[in-house]
């Protein structure tokens, strides 16, 4: 019979099959390579150019009159941090508030309000800040740090904060609770 498996033609098939192995496993390679280099690429470029870096979204505080000049009022974020919203001055203009947050950067205790000395004021190491966040006092002044400012918008008669998206941004495990 002519089907010897150690013949002429089938040393033409065994050289067939090394050559399609070679060429598969070379395109698998390739494929494999350009895949992790592609993965690497796209986790370098959001690390460069993160997709919502700086976005926020407007959320209700207030409407205007709820505040008089001296009056804060405490607002919590969806990430639950704690912000400061106060009245500086007469007017129904943004620049007539501030929101700061109630975080002091020195240890993270709670700052408050103090309208009769015009000043937030922390009680943990008596560090204060003025009424735009600078630090005026204690451990704060001398790192020359500043509560984290929030910008504000009116729109009628609301007052509106800035939200950043990335602090309401939910993980899949916060997600399937
Ligand atoms: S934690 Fe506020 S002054 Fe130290």
């Amino acid at each position: 019979m002519d089907d010897d498996a150690t013949g002429p033609g089938a040393q033409d098939g065994g050289s067939d099959r090394r050559a399609f192995l070679n060429r598969s496993s070379t395109i698998v390679m390739c494929g494999g390579l350009a895949a992790g280099y592609g993965t690497l690429g796209f986790q370098v470029g959001k690390f460069l150019y993160p997709a919502d870096a700086g976005k926020a979204v407007w959320q209700f505080v207030c409407t205007l009159d709820r505040l008089d000049v001296g009056e804060s009022l405490p607002f919590t974020m969806p990430s639950g941090a704690q912000v400061v919203v106060a009245r500086q001055s007469e007017g129904d203009a943004a620049e007539s508030f501030v929101a700061l947050s109630s975080i002091c950067p020195h240890l993270g205790c709670q700052v408050h309000w103090e309208a009769v000395n015009d000043r937030f004021f922390c009680p943990c190491h008596n560090g204060a800040f003025d009424a735009n966040g600078k630090a005026t006092l204690g451990p704060p002044a001398k790192a020359k740090q500043e509560l984290t400012r929030f910008p504000l918008q009116v729109q009628g008669n609301l007052l509106l904060i800035a939200v950043p998206l990335d602090s309401i941004t939910v993980t899949p495990s916060e997600g399937t609770a």
